[in-house]
């Protein structure tokens, strides 16, 4: 693994598949009465929020608190940011308090990339989402929510999505959850094809390591998993499509289209959902659909990206039961999975 995580596409096939399987380490953390691991106590993590956020920032923050990490949490609305300070200034003055890991989401792509070659600040980088470029924590959690589900919990540690079918459906443009599913899912072999009206494509899209295709119900019986994207209002300058309900009619998921699906097929969505728009309520409130457990796997993922950062050659999981292992002890061994249930 590099010192920080900034891109989908700087992670190797094995180091996808560690972060998964460490993930599923801390997951049974979670079925503790307390959740909570030493594993980063005596660390300093900061929140870094320059955009909007409710899932991303509340799972970094359980994900850190779960590891014991000291937490400060940093919005740019009510900071100085607001006055007019520069990312450097901030990212100094966050290096003057000796933060450890500093995990950013900003309006800019590339200003993760910035604060983690500076030079201005020592700290480990994680991108919790800049601008539309990437999002790699997210690809994870959605990787590791169709590991379980298309593979299996325990089938599924050391495996990765060779031959799996994922389809990403909407607005592709504006999406650093697209563009980063994209780069993880080749990466860890599954075929990836992309459903957009060509207005929401970006330029150079056939170079991407997947296909394209412009008819959705030509696709979904061919898909394990369909990733419904939001249509990011926000981010747009212009009209890319004639109306909200013409959108819904043609790039929507309704019952009648999932039912298209296979049946082991699932319904993913990486929130916030736009119902009636990309995705109906009767399709977002199936047992089809991951998004509830998507927000949770993402927590353990979180948490396998801080260890696996921050957290050196420690076991992630320190067995609980005194009588074998005493507290405190930090045997040199990863924790079996199978002891801990
Ligand atoms: C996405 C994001 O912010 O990029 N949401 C998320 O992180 N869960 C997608 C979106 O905003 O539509």
């Amino acid at each position: 693994m590099q010192r920080h995580l900034i891109s989908a596409a700087d992670l190797t096939r094995d180091d996808a598949v560690l972060v998964l399987d460490t993930a599923e380490e801390m997951s049974r953390v979670a079925d503790r009465p307390i959740k909570k691991l030493p594993t980063l106590r005596g660390r300093t993590v900061v929140n870094l929020f320059f955009e909007d956020s409710t899932r991303t920032r509340i799972s970094f923050e359980a994900a850190e608190k779960r590891l014991s990490a000291d937490v400060i949490n940093f919005t740019a609305k009510g900071s100085s940011v607001s006055k007019g300070e520069s990312l450097k200034d901030t990212a100094q003055t966050l290096e003057a308090m000796g933060v450890d890991a500093v995990v950013i989401r900003h309006h800019a792509s590339g200003a993760p990339y910035r604060l983690a070659n500076s030079g201005w600040i020592d700290a480990a980088v994680i991108n919790a989402g800049d601008g539309t470029h990437q999002h790699p924590t997210q690809a994870l959690l959605d990787a590791f929510t169709m590991r379980r589900r298309l593979v299996g919990r325990d089938a599924g540690l050391g495996q990765d999505l060779t031959g799996r079918r994922i389809t990403i459906v909407g607005d592709v443009l504006h999406s650093r959850v697209a563009r980063s599913n994209v780069d993880l899912l080749h990466t860890l072999g599954a075929d990836v094809v992309l459903v957009a009206p060509p207005t929401l494509l970006p330029v150079g899209v056939g170079s991407w390591p997947c296909e394209v295709a412009y008819d959705l119900d030509g696709v979904l019986p061919k898909s394990d998993a369909v990733m419904m994207l939001r249509v990011q209002r926000e981010r747009m300058n212009a009209a890319f499509f004639p109306t909200e309900r013409e959108y819904a009619r043609r790039y929507g998921l309704n019952g009648d289209r999932m039912a298209k699906m296979p049946e082991h097929a699932v319904v993913m969505h990486p929130g916030p959902m736009v119902r009636g728009m990309e995705i109906t309520a009767e399709v977002a409130d199936s047992d089809r659909c991951t998004v509830v457990e998507q927000v949770s796997n993402g927590v353990s993922i979180r948490m396998a990206v801080l260890y696996l950062l921050l957290g050196g050659n420690e076991p992630a999981a320190p067995h609980t039961r005194p009588a074998s292992h005493p507290a405190g002890e930090t045997a040199a061994h990863t924790p079996d999975a199978a002891e801990e249930k």
